[in-house]
């Protein structure tokens, strides 16, 4: 069958164009088999990176059809499969990227260092404290080992990296990959930082700054689910501290009062005591009487609140959660 692969190429800071190339091409065949055909056969301008073909080295992260994958994973017929890409009877089109969130030095190839400095400000080592043991090994049990295998899962490929909200806005987010290992290193039982870690996690920076867009999850090839390890580091966060330590905390606290208060939230109050800090922020409440005047005059500000019909139900439910965590 053939195939046209649009491929989305590019110099450093230059601006990008698109090239088409066509193959004869067999549904088995990887994304990563067509680009080696093409530079080969077609174009050995075409600049890309490659390893070990089998999922495991991570080097050939790109935009597949406007996701971030891996070429040696993702194959034709999924890709036709997936995106339609056959439906009319026309030549099926496979559009191929680079990464985001990354420079572009040539072509599908990124700078990789802003991934590697994110993930180094997590300090990703067992702490050095840890290190100083009395005996030969550093033992853990099969069940303390088990705790890990999500995380250490990862192959630090970058799709994450490249698909997150929270990067794309924020340059300063450490990004799904770093935060991933940071909860490998607190679920660590050798490690021995975890109040430091938690502080220092504690930020828009890091968990809070995540949209919880779940990009990281859908596209990550080994599972390893990073904004599901950035939530249990939340968990580890909120009970350490008070409402009062800042807005991100208070968002997640007021927003459970509210529920368990209701059922759902109480737009009103949720504006007043995550923003106005329970009345106490003056600030804070005056930067909200613009955006309340507004609603106000298009009718769109909600004078009462009428709980849900569940909400005992709601709140039984939350407080199992609470009693079991
Ligand atoms: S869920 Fe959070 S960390 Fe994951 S891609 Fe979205 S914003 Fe980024
Ligand atoms: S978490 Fe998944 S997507 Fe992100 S770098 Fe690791 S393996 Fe790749
Ligand atoms: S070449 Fe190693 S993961 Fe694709």
């Amino acid at each position: 069958m053939q195939v046209i692969f649009k491929i989305r190429r590019q110099k450093q800071d230059k601006s990008s164009w698109v090239q088409s190339y066509t193959l004869d091409v067999e549904s088995g065949n990887t994304i990563l088999d067509c680009l080696n055909r093409i530079k080969w056969e077609q174009d050995g301008s075409l600049t890309f990176r490659k390893n070990c073909r089998n999922t495991i080295c991570g080097s050939c992260g790109m935009k597949i059809n406007g996701r971030s994958a891996l070429a040696c994973k993702e194959n034709i017929g999924s890709e036709i499969e997936k995106f339609s890409l056959a439906a009319n009877g026309n030549i099926p089109e496979i559009m191929i990227a680079p990464f985001g969130n990354l420079p572009v030095v040539k072509d599908l190839v990124v700078d990789m260092k802003p991934f590697w400095d994110d993930l180094e400000r997590v300090e990703p080592y067992i702490s050095t404290n840890a290190r100083n043991i009395p005996e030969r090994e550093f033992l853990q049990t099969p069940e303390e080992r088990s705790q890990l295998n999500q995380m250490g899962n990862c192959i630090m490929c970058g799709a994450c990296y490249s698909e997150c909200n929270a990067k794309e806005v924020n340059a300063g987010f450490v990004g799904p990959h770093a935060l991933a290992k940071a909860y490998r290193m607190i679920a660590d039982t050798r490690d021995s930082d975890t109040e430091n870690r938690l502080e220092n996690y504690n930020s828009t920076d890091g968990v809070w700054g995540c949209t919880r867009c779940y990009f990281c999850n859908a596209v990550c090839p080994m599972e390893v689910a990073p904004m599901d390890q950035i939530g249990k580091i939340k968990q580890e966060i909120l009970p350490r501290h008070e409402a009062n330590d800042s807005r991100s905390i208070r968002h997640r606290k007021v927003m459970i009062e509210l529920v368990k208060d209701g059922g759902w939230v109480d737009e009103r109050k949720f504006g007043l005591f995550v923003v106005g800090n329970y009345f106490k922020d003056l600030k804070g409440l005056l930067s909200l009487a613009p955006l309340g005047l507004r609603m106000l005059t298009r009718g769109k500000f909600p004078t009462s609140f009428d709980a849900s019909e569940g909400t005992e139900e709601v709140r039984s439910i939350i407080e199992a959660i609470q009693q079991n965590r």
